[in-house]
């Protein structure tokens, strides 16, 4: 079988050498398509490939056209809302995701990004510290459980709500239940989002809601940007000189966010899972369930079905 990896923002390199040594030890075929930069290239590059591994890589109904001999695609990593679902089901094509398999590597970025912004973006003046501040992690998945772990580590009171996990299961991992979306809000100093960005949750993270935090709120964002109520947002920041916002994902409303200065950070581009270690076990995962797909039509982490 002919396994090609597309990936728009790459693999670290010994990544890739994990996927080979899995991808031809199996006995199939792999080839690279890195850093492209046009649609084009994905057309023709999937033409007659039977697998995908891919990161944020758009596979929408255009490129599952031109994929005739495609079989099955694996976002190596956890959101596969760049995976057009429907279409690859009309298409006979098995989508998976490799749940886990990078959170640490968000996780730890959420602190790198909390730090920064209540470091005052390194600007030379005071600012303030973790240690005792509450902390609201809104949905309490892989990336989720593991900034509540990184959080404790720094001194933190750490808090959680998740529309679909029970309050025992948040409170047997030493945090705090809250009863809702609003009240993580109202109660916490720091919010870091990890819901995924699904009907339910789109533009859900609007002006009614940041508006309940503290002063001096931080909104840390390394889900989707598409959570975000952008206008809105933008609205209260000017209306509420105390609210910082730091994401990971760059916002398509970027020039009005950057008129707020020393309170808001992007990073250039996304940066969550791009650590060598989130490559090696998200790509291996990836590989490996390629190879599982093939050798027994193992559909174990199938997101379409
Ligand atoms: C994910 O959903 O796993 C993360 O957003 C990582 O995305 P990336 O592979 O494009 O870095």
């Amino acid at each position: 079988m002919k396994v090609l990896v597309a990936t728009e923002k790459p693999f670290a390199a010994v990544a890739i050498d994990g996927i080979r040594k899995e991808i031809e030890g199996a006995g199939h075929e792999l080839v690279l398509l890195e850093k492209y930069t046009e649609k084009a290239q994905l057309l023709d590059a999937v033409k007659d490939v039977n697998a995908m591994i891919i990161r944020s890589d758009k596979v929408d109904a255009e490129v599952l056209d031109a994929a005739k001999e495609l079989k099955v695609v694996v976002r190596a990593g956890a959101g596969f809302d760049n995976i057009d679902l429907a279409a690859a089901t009309a298409h006979n094509v098995v989508a998976e995701n490799t749940p886990g398999q990078n959170s640490n590597a968000v996780a730890e970025l959420v602190f790198g990004m909390m730090v920064y912004a209540v470091r005052n973006m390194f600007n030379g003046k005071a600012g303030t510290e973790l240690m005792g501040k509450k902390l609201g992690i809104l949905a309490f998945g892989n990336v989720g459980r593991n900034v509540a772990r990184i959080a404790k580590g720094f001194g933190m009171d750490v808090y959680a709500y998740d529309a679909y996990c029970p309050a025992d299961v948040i409170e047997a991992a030493g945090v705090h239940a809250v009863a809702n979306q609003d009240a993580l809000f109202e109660q916490c100093d720091v919010v870091s989002l990890h819901i995924p960005a699904t009907a339910e949750t789109k533009e859900s993270i609007n002006y009614a809601l940041v508006n309940k935090m503290k002063k001096g709120g931080v909104l840390v964002n390394t889900a989707r940007k598409e959570v975000i109520n952008e206008p809105e947002l933008v609205k209260l920041m000017t209306e509420r000189e105390d609210l910082k916002f730091v994401t990971d994902i760059k916002p398509d409303a970027d020039a009005d966010f950057a008129k707020f200065e020393g309170r808001y950070f992007a990073t250039p581009k996304k940066m969550g899972a791009q650590t060598a270690e989130a490559n090696i076990n998200a790509g291996i995962a990836a590989a490996k369930q390629i190879n599982a797909y093939f050798a027994t039509g193992d559909t174990k982490f199938q997101v379409n079905k």
